[in-house]
């Protein structure tokens, strides 16, 4: 993210999600659908619950992308803490980001927590996690995740899983090669991949609802203008 700004519209499934922004405002208020208690479609424009009653989506940001690939915050409090408090401030929904290598690539899915923490010397930060998610140390990236989405689940939060970067690290940038066709770490097989790997991995889970496929598109090959002038 590299600025702040709302959003009005929350794409569903949508590649072309562009966003910069820290918060998603969805739409106003309506009645939050307690997640997993109720599986969402679409009935035309709108998303709708079993009943056929609209569901807006109200989702904070979460950043899991950056290089230690897991959901900032955890050295300071406990992940239940911190997601109660996301509820509890009116949220019902995260986007939650992770980077494609964490799931794609071997030299990054293969480190736990911690090692992930120690190759970067974040040793503070890992004596943090430590002290407030000790069960998350040993933990794989890709399980460290799901615990932090299941920790989203039992506080009735959903997610919205979004693709941000592919190679873990502050986004975006022009030239960061973390954009979409044409860039350096771009490569269209394993963005695919790694879609589906997560897309699998989640398909199961009643509180994930959906994917943002790809976070601020950019790169040599962008074509804002054919989208912004139309
Ligand atoms: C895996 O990550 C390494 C280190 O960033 C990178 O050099 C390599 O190109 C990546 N491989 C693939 C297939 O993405
Ligand atoms: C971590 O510390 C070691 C030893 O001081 C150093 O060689 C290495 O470059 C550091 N790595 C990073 C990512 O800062």
């Amino acid at each position: 993210m590299r600025r702040s700004s709302l959003l009005t519209v929350t794409a569903w499934l949508a590649l072309g999600f562009v966003c910069h922004c820290a918060l998603y405002h969805a739409v106003s208020a309506a009645a939050a659908v307690a997640a997993g208690v109720t599986t969402l479609s679409t009935a035309s424009r709108w998303i709708v619950d079993e009943a056929g009653n609209r569901v807006k989506l109200t989702c904070v940001n979460w950043p899991s992308h950056l290089q230690p690939m897991l959901a900032e915050g955890l050295n300071k409090r406990p992940v239940g803490a911190i997601a109660g408090d996301i509820a509890a401030m009116g949220f019902n929904c995260v986007r939650l980001t992770w980077p494609t290598f964490m799931v794609t690539n071997a030299s990054y899915s293969s480190l736990t927590v911690e090692q992930s923490f120690q190759r970067l010397n974040l040793t503070d930060s890992l004596d943090g996690i430590r002290a407030n998610n000790p069960g998350f140390v040993d933990l794989q990236l890709i399980d460290a995740f799901k615990s932090v989405v299941s920790s989203l689940g039992e506080n009735n939060l959903m997610v919205i899983l979004d693709n941000h970067v592919s190679k873990p690290g502050w986004c975006c940038s022009p030239s960061d090669g973390n954009g979409f066709f044409g860039d350096g770490n771009f490569e269209p097989d394993v963005w695919v991949d790694g879609l589906t790997r997560m897309a699998t991995t989640f398909a199961g889970v009643p509180n994930v609802v959906g994917m943002s496929l790809r976070n601020e598109l950019r790169g040599p090959r962008q074509n804002s203008n054919d989208w912004y002038n139309m």
